[in-house]
C-alpha cells in the first residue's frame, strides 16, 4: 500500500525507494501482487511535484530511472500483479497502473496524464504502454489534454479490466485473485511473459527515448512556471 494520503500517495524518492526494495526482497517470494492506496481519495495522485520541483536535472534523471524499473519490475515480476485504483490515479501512479497485469477501478476512481500542465512528459513508461494499449489517438488525447477521466471512460478506452464499488472492492479483488490460484502458475507466468513479449519487445529502447524527451522538458523554462503554479495553487502561464 503506498501510505502518504496527507499527499493523496504522491511519489517522492524514499516511497520510490522503499516500492523499489520491497519489489527485490519479496518479488520473488509471492505469487499475487496487490497494489493500493491509502485512504479513498486517491490510489496515487503521480511524482510528489513539490520534491521534483526542487530536483537537480541529474536527481531528476535518476527519479525517472528508479520510477522505470520499478514499472519494469512489476510488468515482468514472476507474480499477477493487480492494481486496485480507488481516486485518482495521475501520472507516475496511472503508470504503475499500467505496468500491472490487472487493473481494477472503482465507479469513483480517475485516470489522467497531467503532465502537459506541468511543463514534462510521463516518465515511468507511461507513454509507451498507455499508447499499445489504447491505441495512437486516444494515447494522443491522455497524454497531450492532460485531462482526468472516469472509470466509465478508462472502460470505454479499453485499459482498466472492469468496475468494482468501492465497498465491494476488496472482496471482489480478492475472489477473483482466488479463482486464479486455481490455475497453473507456471502456465499463467509463461503465458505472461509470452503475452508482455508480444507487446512490448521494443521496451526497453522506447522507455530510453521517454527517459531522454522527459529529462529535456524538466530543463526547460515551462516546466518551472508549470510547477511553481501548482505549488503556488493558480493556472500555469505558459
Ligand atoms: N505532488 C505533491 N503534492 C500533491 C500531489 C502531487 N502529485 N497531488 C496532490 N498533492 C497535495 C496537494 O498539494 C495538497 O497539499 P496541501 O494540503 O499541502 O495543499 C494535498 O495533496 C491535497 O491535494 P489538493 O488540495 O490539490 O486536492 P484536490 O481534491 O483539490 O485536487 C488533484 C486533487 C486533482 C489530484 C490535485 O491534487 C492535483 O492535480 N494533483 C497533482 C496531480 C499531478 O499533476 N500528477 C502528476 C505528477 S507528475 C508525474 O507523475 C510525472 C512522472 O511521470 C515522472
Amino acid at each position: 500500500m503506498i501510505n502518504r494520503p496527507e499527499s493523496l500517495n504522491s511519489l517522492n524518492i524514499k516511497t520510490l525507494q522503499e516500492v523499489d526494495t520491497c519489489l527485490d526482497y519479496y518479488g520473488t517470494d509471492i505469487r499475487f501482487l496487490l497494489i493500493k492506496g491509502s485512504g479513498t481519495k486517491a490510489f496515487i495522485a503521480g511524482a510528489d511535484i513539490k520534491e521534483m520541483n526542487s530536483l537537480s536535472e541529474n536527481d531528476f534523471c535518476d527519479f525517472l530511472k528508479l520510477g522505470q524499473s520499478i514499472t519494469l519490475k512489476i510488468e515482468a515480476g514472476n507474480f499477477m500483479s493487480i492494481a486496485n485504483v480507488n481516486g485518482y490515479a495521475l501520472g507516475g501512479g496511472f503508470e504503475i497502473a499500467l505496468a500491472c497485469d490487472f487493473i481494477f477501478a472503482s465507479e469513483n476512481a480517475r485516470f489522467g496524464f497531467p503532465e502537459v500542465k506541468l511543463g514534462i512528459i510521463p516518465g515511468f513508461g507511461g507513454n509507451v504502454r498507455i499508447s499499445r494499449r489504447v491505441g495512437l489517438h486516444i494515447a494522443k488525447e491522455l497524454v497531450l489534454s492532460g485531462r482526468i477521466f472516469d472509470s466509465n471512460q478508462a472502460k470505454t478506452f479499453g485499459f482498466i479490466n472492469g468496475i468494482i464499488s468501492s465497498e465491494k472492492m476488496e472482496q471482489e479483488v480478492f475472489s477473483f485473485i482466488e479463482q486464479l490460484s486455481e490455475n497453473s502458475f507456471h502456465a499463467m507466468l509463461t503465458a505472461k511473459s509470452l503475452h508482455n513479449r508480444l507487446f512490448y519487445s521494443d521496451i526497453n529502447l522506447l522507455l530510453k527515448d521517454e527517459l531522454m524527451n522527459c529529462s529535456q522538458c524538466f530543463n526547460a523554462k515551462d516546466r518551472t512556471e508549470g510547477m511553481n503554479a501548482f505549488i503556488e495553487k493558480r493556472k500555469p502561464n505558459f
